[in-house]
């Protein structure tokens, strides 16, 4: 009832004004959400967000202003944000998926093992984790409300989410990183929404040292989703993946979820659409874990003339089985780019560099003295621009991460390793003209991958969905940056959704055995390794726009062309010289793609070791079986 509803409102947010927007026009389910988490946190005032260009640069002014963000004068609208140095990645560690039962978010795990799929939390611990934390957590600051589409406003698989934040910063962030604004509650109405709360932790007068401008609690830090309630509640970081509220932790934490009960997926997943030189186009999802190059992927500028790469989304893909033609249809529900930095450049990501030449937010890079952004892997092009000789280049005065003088050459990094760009992703030069259609686009192949230095072939195709499914839970990456692990040593990411997953991995595979069965039409599923190296350590592949001739191969063969395939024990792979090396230096084609005998036999009992620890019981069956197989056919290699 209405009327009750704006009374009850009224009365608790008697003593806390409205900065802007009006909230009686509000939807009554958002007037009540707010006003309850208001009362909670106490902030000094909310305002309410409308998305606008005039509302983006007032906020980015008064950040100028206060010296959180730093103009990058060589372009047009491009900030330098420098966090706190310990607010610097996603801390997994610290976040949980919070639910009555604790099976239903993690796996049954033999006593004394420790689950990496996934923390749990009670519904009792996270009571008390929330008391100590939230009540009066805004104090003295704005409390921003931001009402946000994941996918097309009004979309057939788009969702919407309300956050509310202490912080500015994420404002910025989410209005390029989703779509948000006053749009979105006309077409909420009074439906649900999935419930995002936000504080970095530090209520005022802040009594610690805030640094850099960067108010954060990494104490307190605490990243919980209580599925069941499509609620998020994080606290103590900015940092994209704990703060951007639509991405990891509703786009894939609560998604997989909301999918599960619905009938779609949620998944960490490139998607590309790809033209042949005879004009056809397919589009493919690819699952690599994070720092594995999805966004380069993505937007690869093949090197073979005659493709045509465009991008739909670098990171994340929401995908549904059609009813009428079973086909599997996927929407990127985001609408930016949130990428790593370093490593980015004309050479590796020309059309990523394209994407944020403007309005643009650089988080933790390095700047030159003449205000543009920098990190490792510019320094040649740099270089060449400016027309400098070694010499020159290392006298180029730089600003580090930290604020400090900096100089090419000098030790340490000039920008961190998991530094970001946060760019619109209309501004790609090759964004996919459908790449906001709300039904999104027909996917024919997945592609799972992951930095797997040896024992692992360029590609390989697998014989069935199962048989898919299972190489999906076996992805197995070197460690990145973008966490808090450190080192390089190669870790399990089961469908490259470790970090990500919102409920039991064992029920989460079930679900994609259920799903590829007709009447639905299973695309093919693929593995990829770009990583590989020969025993000094060189890498065996070109990589990058060289990608394309992989895709090329995975394309015949979702055509159906037979004569380009060999089969082995672990999947389908390229007959010799069905694979394009034209025009490349010399590929070492035989230990590219060669498959030991003993490496593998390894990782077939290191693999199922690691399903019976980590899955447990909880394992389909069904995978089990193919597992066997494999065993079976690396036996008798
Ligand atoms: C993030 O940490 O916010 C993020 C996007 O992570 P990743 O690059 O690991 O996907
Ligand atoms: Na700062
Ligand atoms: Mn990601």
């Amino acid at each position: 009832d209405f009327s009750v509803v704006t009374e009850v409102v009224t009365h608790k947010l008697n003593h806390i004004p409205i900065f802007k927007g009006d909230f009686s026009s509000l939807p009554p389910k958002v007037q009540r959400f707010v006003a309850e988490k208001a009362e909670l946190m106490n902030p000094a005032g909310i305002y309410i967000c409308d998305g606008s260009q005039k509302e983006a640069d007032d906020i980015i002014d008064k950040l100028v202003e206060r010296g959180v963000l730093t103009p990058l004068k060589a372009y047009e609208n491009n900030y330098l944000c420098r966090t706190d140095p310990r607010d610097v990645a996603r801390v997994e560690s610290k976040t949980f998926m919070v639910t009555k039962e604790k099976y239903d978010s993690v796996c049954r795990v033999p006593e004394g093992v420790k689950g990496i799929m996934g923390q749990w939390m009670s519904e009792e611990q996270f009571g008390v984790e929330l008391d100590a934390r939230f009540p009066g957590c805004m104090n003295g600051r704005p409390m921003y409300v931001i009402p946000f589409s994941m996918g097309p406003i009004g979309g057939p698989l788009s969702k919407i989410g309300i956050e509310l934040t202490d912080s500015s910063y994420v404002v910025l962030c989410m209005r390029t990183m989703t779509r948000m604004g006053t749009k979105v509650l006309d077409s909420l109405g009074d439906n649900d929404f999935v419930r995002c709360i936000h504080s970095v932790g530090l209520p005022r007068p802040v009594r610690q040292k805030v640094i850099n401008h960067w108010p954060c609690n990494p104490e307190k830090v605490l990243i919980a989703h209580r599925p069941k309630e499509r609620e998020i509640w994080s606290f103590g970081s900015g940092y994209g993946g704990n703060s951007l509220l639509g991405k990891k932790c509703f786009a894939l934490r609560i998604a997989c979820n909301i999918g599960r009960d619905e009938g779609w997926m949620a998944e960490h997943m490139l998607i590309m659409g790809i033209t042949n030189p005879e004009g056809k186009e397919r589009f493919v999802a690819a699952a690599f874990p994070s720092a594995c190059g999805k966004t380069n992927l993505a937007m690869l500028e093949p090197s073979v003339p005659g493709w045509k790469v465009r991008v739909v989304g670098d990171d994340i893909a929401w995908m549904k089985f059609n009813k009428n033609d079973g086909r599997l249809y996927a929407i990127n529900p985001e609408a930016g780019f949130f990428g790593v930095a370093p490593g980015t450049s004309h050479k590796t990501n020309p059309m990523a560099m394209e994407s944020f030449q403007k309005n643009s937010i650089f988080t933790n890079v390095a700047e030159t003295a003449d205000g543009e952004y920098f990190w490792e892997g510019l320094e040649k092009e740099l270089k060449e621009k400016r027309g400098y000789n070694d010499e020159e280049l290392k006298h180029l005065e730089i600003t580090n991460w930290l604020g400090e003088r900096w100089h090419i050459g000098d030790a340490g990094k000039s920008a961190h390793p998991n530094s970001r760009f946060t760019a619109p992703a209309g501004q790609c030069p090759i964004i996919h003209p459908k790449w906001e259609a709300p039904e999104g686009v027909p996917i024919d192949a997945i592609i799972f991958g992951g930095r797997r230095p040896e024992g692992v072939p360029l590609v390989y195709e697998s014989f069935s969905w199962e048989h898919g499914v299972l190489i999906g839970s076996l992805v197995k990456s070197e460690a990145t940056a973008a966490a808090e692990y450190t080192g390089k040593q190669v870790m399990h990411d089961p469908m490259a959704m470790r970090p990500f997953m919102g409920y039991n991995f064992g029920r989460y595979l079930q679900h994609w055995l259920d799903l590829g069965k007709a009447p639905h039409k299973a695309p093919k599923i693929f593995h990829v390794n770009w990583f590989r190296e020969t025993s000094d350590h060189k890498f065996l592949w070109p990589g990058f726009g060289d990608n394309i001739r992989v895709l090329d191969w995975i394309l015949k063969r979702v055509d159906g062309v037979e004569d380009i395939a060999e089969k082995t024990a672990i999947g389908f792979i390229p007959k010799r010289g069905s694979v394009d090396l034209s025009e490349l230096p010399r590929i070492n084609w035989n230990e590219l793609m060669s498959i030991p005998k003993h490496y593998w036999e390894e990782d077939v009992v290191e693999s199922r070791q690691f399903l019976q620890a980590q899955v447990g019981p909880d394992m389909p069956k069904v995978l089990y079986d193919q597992l066997d197989q494999l065993e079976k056919r690396v036996k008798e290699m």
